[in-house]
């Protein structure tokens, strides 16, 4: 039986949005994609692998507050079951992190496992969701590797300015290295405008009679 059966049999589709670079637009169009699939009646798990923790605070969870987290499930001391929690506003689960994931980073290296570990994580609750969406740290990290190992349908590669272009080939080769397949580069932002000119801006419109 091939792979492609074997997802299409477990019915849940893991998708991982990941760039090294900052700042690109990763966690805001993972946040909208769990909330427009969500409304969309599709069942959704949103799991932050980031110990910056946006992707959490922004479904509307404390991650101060958060315990159990996910790095409580990449250690394998907590089932998803017992750590996800419902986003009030978004209508879908989360898998919510906080600094405390940064730690993990370390202690994962001496692990067995160690890059599959929310792969096999996420096996316990395929029947739950339809849709799971992984949003990655700003680094080629073991903690991006995880989210690329656990991805059956295909990586989303933000991408930000025309000069972040370089970005997606790190992304790209650290895929190969996972054995997945890149299916798509979403490209997130067109222009940036300095927060400078933005003030200049308004200032003008304000003092306009
Ligand atoms: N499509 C977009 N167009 C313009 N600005 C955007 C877009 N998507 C996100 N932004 C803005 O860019 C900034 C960074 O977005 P976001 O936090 O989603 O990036 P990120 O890649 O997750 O960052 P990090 O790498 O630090 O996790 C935010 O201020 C956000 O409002
Ligand atoms: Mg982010």
């Amino acid at each position: 039986m091939s792979n492609q059966v074997t997802t299409k049999v477990s019915g849940m589709r893991i998708f991982c949005i990941a760039n090294q670079k900052g700042g690109v637009g990763k966690t805001t169009t993972t946040v909208n994609l769990a909330a427009g699939l969500a409304q969309a009646g599709r069942r959704v798990l949103l799991v932050d692998l980031d110990p910056q923790g946006n992707a959490t605070m922004g479904s509307g969870i404390d991650k101060r507050a958060l315990d159990p987290t996910v790095y409580d499930v990449l250690l394998e001391t907590t089932p998803i079951s017992a750590a996800r929690k419902r986003s009030p506003t978004g209508g879908y689960d989360v898998l919510g992190a906080n600094r405390e994931l940064a730690g993990a980073e370390v202690e994962l290296v001496e692990l067995e496992h160690r890059e599959k570990r929310l792969k096999l994580a996420l096996q316990a609750v395929k029947d739950d969701y339809d849709f799971v969406l992984i949003d990655c740290p700003p680094s080629l990290s073991m903690l991006t590797l995880n989210g690329l190992c656990a991805v059956q349908n295909g990586v989303i590669n933000v991408f930000g300015l025309p000069h972040h272009r370089k970005y997606v080939f790190g992304v790209v080769r650290r895929v190969r290295i996972a054995g997945r397949v890149a299916e798509g580069v979403v490209h997130t932002v067109q222009q940036r405008v300095g927060a400078r000119r933005v003030g200049q801006d308004e200032l003008g419109a304000r003092q306009t009679p």
